[in-house]
């Protein structure tokens, strides 16, 4: 699976807004770093945070296990799956939230936004 990325705080620092379809259009337009906004490749039986990490990017995390959300993770395209054993809520898992550490791709292409830990709607699933 092929993934786009971009962090959340290139969107803060932007003034972006997570749902405008042209944000990664943006983020292809600004000068981001490479850790900002790239691409990496998710291979079977990876994890979405296990893939960041084997392509050398240090995304949040802490449990590994579902039960914090430091992972969390926005998407945009695509679907990640989501374990029955989890902490986040049905209502944000609707409007896209995902956790990478125990999420595995279930498109070929995904596109996401990570470090979204920081958004108040998480706040109280951080631990
Ligand atoms: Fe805790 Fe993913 S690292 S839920």
């Amino acid at each position: 699976t092929r993934v786009e990325f971009l962090d959340y705080e290139a969107v803060v620092d932007y003034g972006w807004s997570l749902d405008d379809d042209e944000l990664f259009r943006k983020a292809a337009h600004a000068d981001l770093g490479p850790d900002a906004h790239g691409r990496l490749l998710v291979h079977p039986g990876e994890s979405l945070l296990e893939a960041a990490e084997r392509s050398g990017f240090a995304w949040p995390f802490s449990c590994r296990g579902g039960a914090c959300a430091n992972c969390a993770v926005y998407l945009a395209e695509g679907d990640l799956s989501q374990p029955t054993d989890h902490i986040m809520p049905d209502d944000l898992a609707e409007r896209g939230f995902r956790l990478s550490c125990n999420g595995y791709p279930l498109t070929d292409e995904l596109s996401v936004v990570f470090n979204v830990k920081q958004r108040p709607e998480l706040d109280d699933l951080i631990l």
